[in-house]
C-alpha cells in the first residue's frame, strides 16, 4: 500500500514555510501594538465544549467534527475552531480582567470533515483573535481595523470587509419567527439542506450558496430592519467608527455566519481571487458564550482567518530568504573531510549559514553544487590549501578570491562577510 497524506490534509514544505513565518511574525508585531498576546490552546478537547458553544444544529457540529472515543471512554474532538477553547481557558484560569479587556490570539491547525476542494481543507490553519470583557462597539472596530492593518502590511489587495448586525437576544427570536413564517410558503424553492435548516436554523437560509435559495433570500425580511434600539445603536456606532478609521466596508444583510454564538456585529473579509471559498476571515461579537459555558457575564468580540487562503493571496516579492547559505564548503581528499568538518563546525558556531557536499566528489561537481545552492561565497579546502593552512574564499558574485588563514578562520572570514543577525 502506498502511504499518502489524507485527503484534504496538506504538507507545508520547507520551500513554503518562510511565507508562513513571515505572516505569523507580522501578526505578532501588529497584534501586540493593540495589546494582544498569544495563547496556545490544546488541539483536542471534550466534544461537549464544541457542541455547546458552536451549536448543536450547525453544520460543523452535525457533520464536520473529528470525534472519537479515547481509551478511557471519553468523547474527544479535534478542535474545529479556536473560540470555544479560548473561552474554556478564560473561565478555567479566571482570566477575567475587571478593568480592561483580555486580548488573546492563537495560531494553529483546525479540523473539519468537509468536502475537500480548492481552498477547503480538512486540516487548515487559522490565526484567531479574541477580545474579552467589553460590550463597546469601539472594540469591534479596533479589532476589525487591526485586521485590515495586518492585511495592508502583507500587501493584500482586493479584499472586501462586509458587516451585518445579527441583533441581540431580545430581537433575534422575533426576527427568527418572522423569517420562518416567510420561508414556510417557499419551501419547495429551497435546496434540501435549507429545508432541513429552516426548522432549526432558519437564518442559514440567508447565506446559502445555492442559486435558487439566494433568489428566495433576496426577498426575505432583513434583520437590520428588525433590530431593537440597543442593537440599532451598536450597529450605527460601529459604522461611525469604521468611517472615522476610513476603513472601507459594505453592509451585507444576508451575512449570518455558520456558528451559533454570535450576536450584534458579524463580519467577513472576502476576496474575489479565492474562487467559491471566498472568505479569508470571519468573526463578530459573542456576548453570551462565556456565561453559557458557566463563566461570568463577559461580552466578547473576535475573528479567525484561514492561513492557507490568506497566504495564497499575498504577493510575496522575494524568493525564500532562508535557504541561501553564506558559505558553501568545497573540500577535497581525505584531509579535506576532517578539515571541512572542523571549518563548518567553527563557522556555524560563529553564526554563519554553512552548507557543504558530503560525497567529497570532484572539484567541478562540488562547484556545481555550490552554484546551485545560491551561496554567496565558497570556501575551498583542497590538498594544497590544507597543507599551507591558507584556504580560498571565493565571492560567487564577482569571482574575487581571498586567502584565509585557517588558524583565524572566523575572524578573517568576518572581514568579508557581515552576519545579518
Ligand atoms: P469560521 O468562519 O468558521 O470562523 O472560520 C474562519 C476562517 O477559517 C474562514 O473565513 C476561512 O478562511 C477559514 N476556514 C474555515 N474552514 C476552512 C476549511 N475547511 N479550509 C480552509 N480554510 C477554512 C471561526 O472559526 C470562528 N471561530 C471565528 C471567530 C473567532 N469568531 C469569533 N472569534
Amino acid at each position: 500500500m502506498k502511504l499518502q497524506s489524507i485527503r484534504g490534509v496538506k504538507d507545508i514544505l520547507p520551500k513554503e514555510i518562510w511565507k508562513w513565518k513571515r505572516v505569523e511574525s507580522v501578526a505578532h508585531k501588529i497584534f501586540s501594538r493593540y495589546g494582544f498576546d498569544e495563547i496556545r490552546i490544546p488541539i483536542f478537547e471534550n466534544t461537549r465544549l464544541f457542541s455547546r458553544s458552536i451549536g448543536e444544529t450547525t453544520d460543523i457540529v452535525e457533520k464536520e467534527m473529528y470525534t472519537f472515543q479515547d481509551r478511557g471512554g471519553d468523547s474527544i474532538t479535534l478542535r474545529p475552531e479556536g473560540t470555544a477553547s479560548v473561552v474554556r481557558a478564560y473561565i478555567e484560569h479566571k482570566m477575567y480582567a475587571p478593568t480592561s479587556v483580555s486580548k488573546m490570539f492563537y495560531i494553529g491547525p483546525m479540523f473539519r470533515y468537509e468536502r475537500p476542494q480548492a481552498g477547503r481543507l480538512r486540516q487548515f490553519y487559522q490565526i484567531g483573535v479574541e477580545a474579552m470583557g467589553s460590550p463597546s462597539p469601539s472594540v469591534d472596530v479596533e479589532v476589525m481595523t487591526m485586521l485590515l492593518e495586518f492585511f495592508n502590511a502583507l500587501g493584500l489587495k482586493d479584499s472586501r470587509l462586509q458587516i451585518n448586525s445579527l441583533g441581540n437576544h431580545n430581537c433575534r427570536p422575533q426576527y427568527r419567527d418572522l423569517l420562518k413564517l416567510k420561508i414556510k410558503n417557499q419551501l419547495d424553492c429551497l435546496c434540501k439542506n435549507c429545508v432541513n435548516r429552516y426548522v432549526r436554523n432558519p437564518l442559514r437560509v440567508l447565506d446559502c450558496k445555492v442559486e435558487q435559495c439566494q433568489e428566495v433570500a433576496k426577498k426575505l425580511p432583513k434583520i437590520i430592519d428588525h433590530l431593537d434600539d440597543e442593537s440599532k445603536n451598536h450597529f450605527a456606532e460601529v459604522q461611525k467608527l469604521l468611517n472615522i478609521a476610513k476603513a472601507p466596508y459594505t453592509i451585507n444583510t444576508n451575512l449570518v455566519r455558520g456558528l451559533d454564538y454570535y450576536n450584534m456585529t458579524a463580519f467577513e473579509v472576502t476576496s474575489e481571487n479565492l474562487g467559491s471559498q471566498n472568505a479569508i476571515c470571519g468573526g463578530g461579537r459573542y456576548d453570551t458564550l462565556v456565561e453559557e459555558l458557566s463563566g461570568p457575564p463577559t461580552p466578547c468580540f473576535g475573528f479567525a482567518l484561514g492561513l492557507e487562503r490568506l497566504i495564497s493571496l499575498i504577493p510575496f516579492k522575494e524568493e525564500n530568504p532562508n535557504v541561501n547559505p553564506d558559505i558553501f564548503l568545497v573540500c577535497l581528499g581525505e584531509a579535506g573531510r576532517v578539515s571541512g568538518f572542523q571549518a563548518a563546525h567553527e563557522l556555524r558556531l560563529a553564526g554563519f549559514k554553512v552548507d557543504r557536499d558530503y560525497e567529497m566528489a570532484s572539484m567541478k561537481s562540488q562547484m556545481r553544487k555550490a552554484n546551485k545552492s545560491n551561496c554567496h561565497f565558497t570556501l575551498i579546502l583542497g590538498e594544497n590549501e590544507i597543507q599551507s593552512g591558507k584556504y580560498i574564499l571565493k565571492n560567487m558574485n564577482n569571482s574575487e578570491q581571498h586567502e584565509i588563514d585557517s588558524q583565524n578562520l572566523v575572524s578573517e572570514i568576518g572581514n568579508w562577510i557581515t552576519l545579518k543577525n
